[in-house]
């Protein structure tokens, strides 16, 4: 076989047909291969993994690292290394066009650098277009592979080693889960934790269920043996992902719901917060703002999307929920937790969008006060049927919409993000600040951000905190003592 790097290849027999033993067994063989690069360079190879988009995405790229320290590779902050991955996102335009670009600063390392190898993987890798210009204009990538086999990334570094040229592997959909494969965690002390993946729900705008896959649940047991051990590892907050956390459990075999996971995650020693992400209004239960109420260890946060706050557009984009609706929700959870910091992700310029609709959305930014909200400009994304709707706003008008929409956001989150100033709160010590020495940089369980003087070893602490000073967005404090309470 002809191969485009200088490795002694291994003869491969008995090659395990179960996951997750087939990969150690590719993992081995991977060692041996980079073991064999690393002697001829005279160092250790070095890899970089570059994350584009989402949550779901960043623990993706934690499982990547994984495998990569794993099999020998050493991280290195630059993207002038042995192993470049790209872990892409399409779930807009621009999305996609940052990574075209980046590949062309990737192909200048490549050429100083023959050993190297540069990966793509993600959702856009699951778009027969972008593949095809891949093959066209970008013959220098290496490996391509999609959502559905990350799993397989061991076996598939094994394969791009021994080729000479792109290997590629998309799968269109899958039902399988692989449990118990490597993964490093970019912090100590929290963690996502995937405990579904994919969408059922199409929204018309939105690419995800097409590049995700159908909805799956991971297996209770198995959410709960991962979070144990991130506890007995020193974990104290986890953030549960996927893309609709509210309809968990539906197509287990033992049917179980996303409050009933969650009682069952609060009952995990060493566990002290408890996030989760994404929340869709119209699958968000009773049952689960009770447990909500109730709970010790859930963070008073909830991102809750809006994406449009005119119900004539909700239908069109197939929402299933009303503004009355969304307003209701937002209210109930206000009453039944009190002090929680809504969040929330909204579009502008959906096909067919006037000014009576974006109105409605102001109206409902206003009525809900919402801590913080992701502002998009609509992006067609080809293949979704908002693609195809005729009546797409001029371009113009969805900049002076999205300006004063922007605006609003920022007052708003200006005058409640303050709400907890001048008390003592739990926070969690994350990093240093890196513009402020001496100073240490938190989280609030509402998520809002607190500076304050502090040092690198309450890392991953709870530690109270005086919020002394409102700055908007973020606060100013000090560690609580007796004195300054
Ligand atoms: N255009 C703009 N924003 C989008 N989102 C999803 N699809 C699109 C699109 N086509 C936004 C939604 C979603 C967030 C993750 O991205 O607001 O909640
Ligand atoms: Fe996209 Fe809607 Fe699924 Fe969220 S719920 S991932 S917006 S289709």
């Amino acid at each position: 076989m002809k191969k485009k790097i200088d490795i002694e290849i291994i003869d491969k027999k008995q090659i395990p047909q179960s996951e997750p033993e087939r990969q150690y067994y590719f993992m081995d063989i991977a060692k041996n291969y980079v073991e064999q690069l690393a002697a001829k360079k005279g160092s250790p190879l070095t890899f970089h993994v570059t994350t584009f988009g989402c949550q779901m995405n960043a623990r993706d790229s934690e499982k990547l690292v994984g495998i990569l320290e794993r099999i020998g590779y050493v991280e290195t902050d630059t993207e002038d290394a042995d192993f470049v991955i790209y872990n892409t996102c399409t779930v807009r335009e621009n999305a996609n066009n940052k990574v075209y670009g980046r590949l062309g600063i990737l192909q200048n390392y490549k050429k100083k650098n023959p050993h190297m190898l540069i990966g793509l993987c993600g959702c856009m890798m699951q778009e027969t277009v972008v593949v095809e210009k891949l093959k066209e204009s970008y013959r220098f990538v290496d490996l391509i592979f999609g959502t559905h086999n990350i799993y397989k990334f061991a076996e598939l570094i094994v394969t791009a080693m021994e080729s000479d040229s792109m290997t590629i592997d998309i799968w269109k959909d899958t039902d399988q889960i692989v449990e118990d494969l490597p993964v490093e965690r970019k912090y100590s002390f929290k963690s996502g934790v995937n405990i579904m993946f994919g969408c059922n729900n199409f929204c018309s705008y939105c690419i995800v269920p097409y590049v995700r896959g159908r909805e799956r649940s991971r297996r209770p047991e198995e959410i709960i043996k991962e979070i144990q051990k991130l506890a007995a590892d020193g974990v104290v907050e986890i953030m549960l992902l996927g893309q609709n956390v509210n309809s968990y459990g539906k197509n287990l075999d033992n049917p179980m719901t996303f409050a009933q996971l969650l009682e069952e995650v609060e009952k995990i020693d060493g566990i002290e917060r408890i996030r989760f992400m994404t929340s869709h209004p119209k699958d968000l239960s009773d049952e689960l703002i009770e447990v909500m109420a109730r709970s010790e260890k859930i963070c008073r946060h909830l991102h809750l999307p809006l994406q449009s706050g005119s119900s004539r557009i909700l239908k069109v984009m197939n929402r299933r929920y009303t503004k009355e609706q969304y307003l209701d929700l937002a209210e109930r959870i206000k009453k039944a937790v009190p002090g929680i910091s809504p969040t929330t992700d909204i579009i502008v310029g959906f096909p067919g969008e006037t000014d009576e609709d974006f109105e409605e959305t102001m109206d409902v930014v206003r009525r809900v006060g919402f801590d913080s909200a992701f502002t998009f400009i609509y992006s067609k994304r080809t293949g979704t049927p908002a693609a195809a709707m005729e009546d797409q706003v001029p371009e113009a008008i969805v900049k002076e919409r999205f300006d004063r929409l922007l605006k609003e956001v920022q007052d708003i989150s200006a005058e409640v993000c303050g709400r907890d100033v001048r008390t003592v709160q739990e926070v969690l010590v994350e990093e240093v600040n890196d513009h402020a020495p001496g100073l240490m940089t938190g989280r609030l369980s509402n998520n809002t951000v607190v500076h304050f003087p502090g040092d690198a070893s309450m890392i991953g602490r709870l530690v109270p905190v005086y919020l002394q000073e409102s700055k908007g967005f973020y606060y100013m404090g000090h560690i609580a003592d007796k004195e300054n309470e």
